[in-house]
């Protein structure tokens, strides 16, 4: 096949870590016979230094033609200027809403060799393997903001329609899982997390009827999450629930260095980024983690090309690169510290076998 994948390096440790994803991309296009054609494009803090916006438009015109985009990560102190007009996470924010993108898949699996790196006890993590599925345009990031000298607020907003589309989403994927779905919210206090359990309960009941839905106040999860992690399977959540409590999961699996993320939306196009941040205090010092954004390369063969064989050949790979003890320092064990290049490399040359 043939496919365009824009490349939004953005900041920090973005460009070393998509430069390892697009190097698994295109070996994996070698090996299965396709042609994936790269393009490069702005996003974050190198967008507004370069143009003065974080999201500029040919960034975004390019990113609607495309087939799936890979990312990379945003921000940085040089942008986080907590009064600046302008800042770098606008952008990622401005494109996952451009492009409708409002399913947030985050998968939670654990490598057994992991499990030391983890600052859970062994036995509770065992048999850990979850899918967060977290609403990506609504909610509290999106709702209207207000700030005054003395005050300031955040409009927290969600529509019938926007619960019903990610509850569709998770639902299928808890059916070709273990059939269980966690929704998340806080429905004791707010009246939006109110409106999310009534949606939630009537699509589920109607749609979904096999699977087994079960209620959890976000407290509550994320006390559960830590407590008996492989008791869950799949969870939906809003927004900003989604984005704490994948933070907080990410440490089941070892490090955040670990975690894949795709985001869809209606169509086919999605964009795929590893759930970290930019990690400034390291940026090209060769240092960073490249396993997510290799496992996010994964998640875009699957979801947005359909290719489910690559998809697995590159999980494989990562797995077995983590077997054979190729670990950034984030995971690493026993004195033994492999570098960003030294991981993609073992995984390139895993998929050339
Ligand atoms: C994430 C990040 C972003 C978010 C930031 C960078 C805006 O934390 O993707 O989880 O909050 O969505
Ligand atoms: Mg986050």
């Amino acid at each position: 096949m043939k496919a365009t994948i824009v490349v939004l390096a953005g900041d920090g440790i973005g460009p070393e870590v998509t430069r390892e994803g697009v190097r698994v991309l295109q070996i994996i296009g070698k090996k299965f016979g396709h042609e994936f054609h790269t393009i490069n494009h702005l996003i974050g803090g190198a967008a507004i230094d370069a143009t003065g916006s974080a999201l500029p438009p040919e960034t975004e015109a390019a990113c609607k033609k495309a087939d799936a985009i890979l990312l990379g990560a945003v921000g940085g102190p040089k942008w986080s200027d907590p009064n600046a007009k302008v800042r770098s996470e606008q952008g990622l924010l401005a494109i996952r809403k451009a492009l409708g993108l409002f399913a947030n898949l985050r998968p939670v699996t654990l490598h057994p060799d992991l499990i030391d790196a983890s600052t859970i006890k062994p036995d509770v993590l065992k048999g850990t393997d979850i899918m967060v599925v977290r609403e990506l345009t609504g909610g509290i990031y999106f709702g209207e903001k207000t700030r005054t000298e003395t005050s300031a607020s955040d409009l927290c907003t969600y529509t019938v329609e926007e619960i019903e589309r990610v509850t569709r989403v998770a639902g299928k994927l808890a059916q070709q899982r273990r059939k269980q779905l966690v929704s998340v919210d806080k429905a004791n206090v707010l009246e939006t997390s109110r409106l999310w359990r009534t949606t939630v309960e009537r699509v589920m009941s109607s749609e979904f009827a096999d699977v087994k839905l079960e209620h959890m106040l976000v407290d509550s999860a994320a006390m559960h999450l830590i407590r008996r992690p492989s008791s869950f399977d799949v969870m939906v959540t809003e927004n900003m629930f989604g984005d704490i409590l994948t933070d907080e999961a990410s440490m089941l699996a070892g490090s955040l260095g670990l975690l894949p993320s795709a985001s869809l939306g209606a169509g086919k196009l999605g964009l795929y980024e590893p759930i970290h941040g930019s990690a400034p205090d390291i940026a090209g010092q060769n240092k960073a983690n490249p396993y997510a954004t290799i496992l996010s390369v994964a998640m875009l063969l699957r979801h947005s090309l359909g290719l489910e064989k690559e998809a697995q050949a590159i999980e494989l790979a990562v797995s077995s690169s983590i077997s054979a003890g190729i670990r950034t320092a984030d995971i690493a064990a026993s004195g033994r510290v492999s570098s960003t290049m030294e991981a993609g490399n073992f995984v390139v040359a895993r998929l050339s076998e």
